[in-house]
């Protein structure tokens, strides 16, 4: 990867960010055992309201297969890892702007190469990635859903964990099998759990407790915390089909004020943040596995 000049790096820097000095970012993971739970949306509507709330964000659209945070948000990114990897591109230049101007990392193919950087590169990205990182508050992962080793890989290497619950059977004994394999073979021991598209809070909470009892008779010292809910709610994909994003198009639907609510959720409970809690950290992590 050749190193673009110093020029080249000035270019492009994403956001005005003001952000206080040697504060880390927190690196939020969010995840789910099957698909279609709702992942992307709440990742896109989650950063929304934590950019409305002051917060400086950064998306890194992880799913490999699906990748699809820019089409949610109405983005057409002409670069991604890949261009920074082939030294065509600073991290910085690859960034987008989204709603409220959250920052937006694709991913695309340049994730698979992440195991494949020569020493030298490693270096140079996690440098670049660290510098990101002195502007952002708060990065949010949107990964592929499943056991497959990425979203194992960025799991463990994220400070935080959220896994997106549906009312669907089948979306509880796929979170669950995430869950055996983070805590029983990688010592992932924290989770929070979110459920989506459900009719009421109570609703929520009994898919909540059915993978709780399950969690807790079958899997050894783990911590399943119940983050929230967002209700089904038929403006979102309207909002979708716009390539909008509901909190923006319609801040007054409900689901739009749940993720307001669980914004507030997040920037107020803060987890004890370890000491390698850092972006450099999380991607040195990431490359290590
Ligand atoms: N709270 C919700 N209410 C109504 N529909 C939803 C909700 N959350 C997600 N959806 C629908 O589910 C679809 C899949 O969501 P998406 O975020 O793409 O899932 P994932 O990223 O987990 O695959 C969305 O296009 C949307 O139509
Ligand atoms: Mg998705």
């Amino acid at each position: 990867m050749a190193r673009p000049s110093s020029s080249q790096k000035r270019k492009g820097v994403g956001g005005k960010a003001i952000k206080k000095p040697g504060v880390p970012p927190r690196v939020i993971c969010i995840t789910s055992g099957k698909g279609g739970v709702g992942k992307s949306n709440v990742v896109t509507n989650l950063a929304y309201a934590l950019v409305k709330a002051g917060k400086k964000v950064l998306i890194l659209d992880a799913d490999l297969n699906l990748a699809n945070v820019d089409i949610l948000l109405g983005l057409s990114p002409r670069f991604n890892l890949h261009h920074v990897f082939l030294g065509e591109k600073t991290l910085a230049e690859v960034l987008v702007k989204g709603p409220g101007g959250m920052l937006i990392l694709p991913a695309s193919s340049g994730i698979m190469e992440l195991a494949e950087l020569t020493e030298s590169q490693r270096l140079y990205f996690l440098e670049e990635m660290a510098e990101i990182g002195q502007k952002i508050d708060i990065m949010l992962i949107d990964t592929a859903a499943g056991i497959n080793n990425n979203v194992v890989y960025f799991n463990i290497a994220a400070q935080e964990r959220v896994i997106i619950l549906s009312p669907e059977p089948t979306s509880l004994t796929d979170a669950y099998a995430l869950i055996k394999v983070l805590s029983s073979r990688h010592d992932v021991k924290r989770f929070r759990i979110l459920v989506n598209l459900v009719k009421s809070e109570k609703e929520a909470l009994t898919v909540f407790r059915k993978l709780s009892v399950v969690a807790d008779r079958f899997l050894d010292s783990m911590s399943l915390d119940y983050l929230g809910y967002v209700p089904y709610d038929d403006k979102l994909p309207k909002a979708v089909r716009a390539q909008r994003l509901v909190s923006d198009l319609h801040p007054e639907a409900a689901s739009s004020k749940m993720f307001t609510k669980l914004s507030e959720k997040i920037i107020t409970e803060k987890p004890e943040l370890r000491a390698d809690g850092n972006i450099k950290f999380f991607w040195q992590g990431l490359l290590d596995l």
